[in-house]
């Protein structure tokens, strides 16, 4: 994160980097597929079912834009992207969290239209109207 990041941020990334810092294995998927089911890498509350809302409310679909803020691994913008065929961006301070949810678009073969970029939600640099569509899961909390 640059230097000039806010008190705020700082502990986010402090209590983040940890977190995203240990790898997936078979017992964080399988606790992941019973609570909320599905094995993306969540860092949150947020059900495969609910992502699925959030997916047909945007009307996403090849083509759209998509903007995942804070979106650690991936989790709901990766999975979207994979689901509904739009492009995403997963955007969010810890880079290991974006490293993984690299490796994760690479897995799935679709790293083509996700993309990822490491930035403050207070600052995004991305020009009006980069996106068709937002999502934000567990964010503000
Ligand atoms: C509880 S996690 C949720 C991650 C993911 N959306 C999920 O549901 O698994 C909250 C995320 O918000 C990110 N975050 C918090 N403040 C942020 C900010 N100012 N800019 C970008 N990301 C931020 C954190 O780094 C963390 O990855």
């Amino acid at each position: 994160m640059a230097p000039e990041g806010t008190k705020a941020e700082r502990q986010t990334l402090d209590r983040f980097i940890a977190r995203y810092g240990v790898g997936q294995n078979e017992a964080t998927r399988a606790v992941e597929l019973a609570v909320i089911g599905g094995d993306w890498g969540a860092n949150g509350y947020t059900t495969l079912a609910q992502a699925d809302v959030l997916g047909q409310v945007l009307g996403l679909e090849p083509g759209t834009r998509l903007l995942d803020l804070g979106s650690g691994r991936g989790w709901p913008g990766l999975y979207l992207a994979k689901r509904h065929g739009c492009t995403a961006v997963l955007s969010d301070l810890p880079v290991e969290a974006l490293r993984a949810g690299a490796a994760r678009a690479r897995a799935e073969k679709v790293s083509g239209r996700v993309g990822s970029v490491l930035a403050s939600a207070r600052h995004l640099p991305f020009t009006p109207d980069s996106f068709d569509a937002i999502v934000h899961t567990d964010v503000l909390c």
